[in-house]
């Protein structure tokens, strides 16, 4: 009697999905939020610590901020790296891994309901990214302003 309920609760969710913010999931939403508010407090350590360039105390992550952290090239070990290098210009696209040219899926929350419902899955993913293009992990302001940035895009 199990299935039968299993797949009206499939058909419900199609149905009436549960959307927060335009085409994000609740649980994106509160998973987004959270690392908001982790990243808002890492920051301000940083700022003292004299590491979170462009911290301005007291104000809140930007999107414009987020998408030129997404766009900027810069140049490390004489590669010429950005993040949408893999992930292409529009986060709501399917992107392409530089070097294994594997297709990455789309990483904006509202084109792809699997991305931001662990936290600990997009740390993982930011630490690794971020030594790979810079050698060192982000800062609490980059990651922040970058899930502001996702969170914008519809
Ligand atoms: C060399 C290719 C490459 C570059 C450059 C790259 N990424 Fe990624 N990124 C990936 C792949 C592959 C995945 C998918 C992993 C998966 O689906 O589990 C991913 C996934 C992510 C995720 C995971 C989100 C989630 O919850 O699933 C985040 C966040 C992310 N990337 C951020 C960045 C940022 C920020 C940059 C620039 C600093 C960046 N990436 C640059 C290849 C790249």
């Amino acid at each position: 009697m199990k299935k039968p309920y299993l797949l009206l609760a499939l058909v419900g969710l199609i149905a009436f999905p549960v959307h927060a913010e335009g085409n994000i999931s609740a649980k994106q939403s509160e998973v987004m939020n959270k690392l908001l508010a982790i990243y808002a407090e890492k920051a301000r350590v940083e700022k003292k610590e004299g590491k979170g360039q462009g911290v301005v105390s007291g104000k809140s992550f930007t999107a414009a901020v987020g998408r030129e952290f997404f766009l900027v090239r810069r140049t490390w070990q004489r590669h010429d790296f950005t993040c949408s290098g893999c992930h292409t210009d529009d986060p709501r696209k399917e992107g392409k891994h530089i070097e294994a040219k594997v297709p990455i899926k789309p990483l904006a929350p509202s084109a792809n309901p699997e991305r931001f419902i662990d936290v600990q899955k997009v740390e993982s993913n930011f630490t690794a990214h971020c030594m790979d293009l810079y050698g060192r992990e982000c800062r609490a302001y980059e990651k922040g302003s970058f899930i502001a940035y996702l969170m914008s895009v519809k």
